[in-house]
Formats: C-alpha cells, structure tokens, sequence
C-alpha cells in the first residue's frame, strides 16, 4: 500500500513509519517538525528512517490546505494515517490558539483532501483524555458519555465528531484511536517516564501531580503499533448515508499502574531512587485512566501485551544510549537518502 503519514518525525509516527516500511509499503511522511518540544529529537527519528528506501519526507504544515492538496493531487495514497497534532494535556491551557489550529483546522483539512481525493481509509489520532470526568471504568467506547477536562482533550473530541459527519455525509471510511498514554524508546519529552527518567538519572526530585494520587493506562508503543497495523488491513466499507463506515478504537493496555508504581519502575530500570515532590492536582488533568480493550481484540485479534516493567526497561536503555551516546544522530535536513 501507499501509506500517507502525518506527524512521521513525532513519537507515533516516526515509529509506525518504521514498522510499516519494513512490511514493505510505501510510506510518505510529513511534519512541520516544530518547536512544541527538542527539534534535534524529531530529526533524530528522520534520521533513523532515512536508511528506508520506501520512506520519503516532505516538510509540510497540516494548516497549509493548498500544500496538501497539491500534496494529494501528486500521489495516490490508499491509506491516510493522521498522528500529527499539537499534544499535551496540560500546555493546552496556557496555549489555546495553537490547539486550535493544529487540531481543529488541520483535522478538517485533512477531512478535505480525504473527501476530495476519494481515499479509501482514514486512521487518525484520538485520545483517552476524551473520557474526561468521566468515572465509568474501564472506559468504553460505547458508553458515549465523554466529559472532555482540557481544551487538548475537547478537539480530540472534537476531531471524532468531525470525522462522524465526513463519514456520514460523504461515506469516508474512518477509524479514530483513543491511545492511552503512550511510551516508550523515542518518545516525548514534555511526557512523566521521559521527564522522571532524565530527573532521576540527573538526582533532581521528580513531580508527583495530585499528591501522586493518580493512575494511568501506560501503553507500549510496539503494542499501539501493531494495533494500528492490524487495522491499516481492515478498512471499513465505503458506505452510504445510513451506514456510516465509522469506527473507533481504545488503544491500551487493560490494566491501570498508579503513579508510585509507575516511579518504582524507572527505579528498578536506573537502579536509582528517585527524590520525590509532592504537587496538587493540575487544572485539566483527569485522575485515572483504564481502557476497554475487548473491541479492539474483537476487530483484530489483539491485545497489548507488554507490561509497565518491560516498557520501562526498554526505555530507560533507549534513553541512556541515546543521550550518553557521544553525539546522537543528527538529521542534517531533508535531503538525506529516503527523504526528500
Ligand atoms: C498523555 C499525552 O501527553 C497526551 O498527548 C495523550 O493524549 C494522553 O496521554 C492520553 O493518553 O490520552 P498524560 O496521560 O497526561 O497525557 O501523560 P503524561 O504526561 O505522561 O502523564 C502521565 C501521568 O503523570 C499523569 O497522571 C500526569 O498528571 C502525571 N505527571 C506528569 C506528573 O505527576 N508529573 C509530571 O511531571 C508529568
């Protein structure tokens, strides 16, 4: 297949483009590569595409309708994986603006070009924070009844909404992924396990939100992965108006780690202790999280499997040999083999 990738130099992207290039399709990728966090990261995961002869790269914004367009015009993609966003839970309060347009308008022109250009299948990032003050555990899908706690959390929502109408108006097959808490090697820096590992490793004090009171659904990223390439093989049918061929999935582990237990992990993987600081809860954040797992399997036969002790390991020994590596790969730009 030819496989459109948005956000390719962000965590999910970057490793879903690697993956799905070793299983041999055709994968173009595009980022705005900004500065929401480290640049020299993002272009370190182009760089660990670039030796993929079926991986090409644009520099292109999702704002930037008219590139996109052209972006479309120019290939024929029989898949659209839509990962980029402007993320973070909590930055959204103190940036609005950019939420706005990276998540809202950049959605609908991602909607656009789908409509226009007939694609076949529409994947696209959505979150758990969707749930929201919701307290209904395990969170389910079905239940509908999403109580969005920050600006990040309601365009998420958003998007699902929009992405209903396009499927219901216009029969675009679409597939939203609610991702639970994604970590992991290569991944984001603003996240806990990235900023505990570096403060613990660093012996400065790590901060516990909520007086450590809370709980997360962590979700490995090979597991969301390979949920994610089982589904690329499962478009929903082009449907009409009243069998909207709309779909949507968590994608989590199943089973919920407290915070302290959490920390304990990164314990074991540095053997260091971490010093920890006890902080209120942070406006717009949500206590716990747990994901319904049973559609995903029962669309795709599979379940994540990769427990919070492993992930941990693994990326703690990712993290030490990227940053105590005496100079980390650095992509030049974008005119390295494979990318363009
Ligand atoms: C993460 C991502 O940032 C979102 O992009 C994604 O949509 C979301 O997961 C999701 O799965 O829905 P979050 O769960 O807040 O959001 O992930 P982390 O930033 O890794 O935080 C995990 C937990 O640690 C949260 O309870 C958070 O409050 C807490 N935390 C985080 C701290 O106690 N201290 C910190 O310094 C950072």
């Amino acid at each position: 297949m030819r496989i459109l990738i948005t956000g390719v130099a962000g965590f999910i992207g970057h490793a879903l483009a690697r993956r799905l290039a070793v299983d041999a399709h055709t994968i173009v990728g595009i980022d705005n590569l900004n500065s929401y966090y480290d640049v020299t990261l993002k272009q370190a995961r182009l760089s660990d595409l670039a030796g993929l002869p079926n991986v090409r790269f644009h520099l292109l914004d999702l704002t930037d309708a008219e590139g996109m367009q052209r972006l479309f015009a120019e290939s024929r993609f029989d898949c659209v994986i839509h990962m980029a966003a402007q993320a973070g839970v909590r930055h959204s309060l103190s940036h609005p603006e950019v939420y706005g347009q990276a998540n809202l308008i950049g959605h609908l022109n991602m909607l656009e070009a789908c409509r226009r250009h007939e694609i076949a299948h529409l994947i696209y990032a959505s979150s758990s924070s969707v749930y929201g003050l919701n307290n209904k555990i395990p969170f389910s899908v079905k239940d509908n009844v999403d109580q969005p706690a920050s600006l990040y959390a309601a365009t998420k929502k958003s998007n699902e909404l929009m992405a209903h109408s396009y499927s219901h108006l216009y029969g675009l097959p679409t597939t939203g992924l609610r991702f639970f808490t994604v970590y992991g090697p290569w991944g984001r820096p603003d996240m806990a396990l990235f900023r505990f590992t570096r403060n613990i490793l660093e012996g400065r004090p790590v901060e516990l939100y909520n007086q450590g009171d809370m709980s997360r659904d962590f979700t490995y990223i090979d597991d969301v992965v390979e949920g994610i390439t089982r589904l690329v093989s499962l478009a929903p049918e082009r449907g009409g108006t009243s069998d909207t061929p709309y779909r949507l999935y968590n994608i989590g582990y199943g089973r919920p780690v407290s915070l302290s237990e959490f920390v304990d992990a990164i314990e074991r993987a540095t053997g260091k202790t971490a010093i920890r600081d006890y902080l209120p809860m942070q406006p717009g954040d949500i206590q716990h999280t747990w994901a319904d797992t049973e559609p995903l399997f029962a669309a795709t036969g599979f379940q994540p499997c990769t427990d919070v002790a492993d992930g941990v390991e693994r990326f703690v020994s990712w993290y030490r040999t990227y940053y105590h590596a005496a100079s980390p790969p650095i992509c030049a730009g974008s005119s390295q083999a494979g990318l363009a």
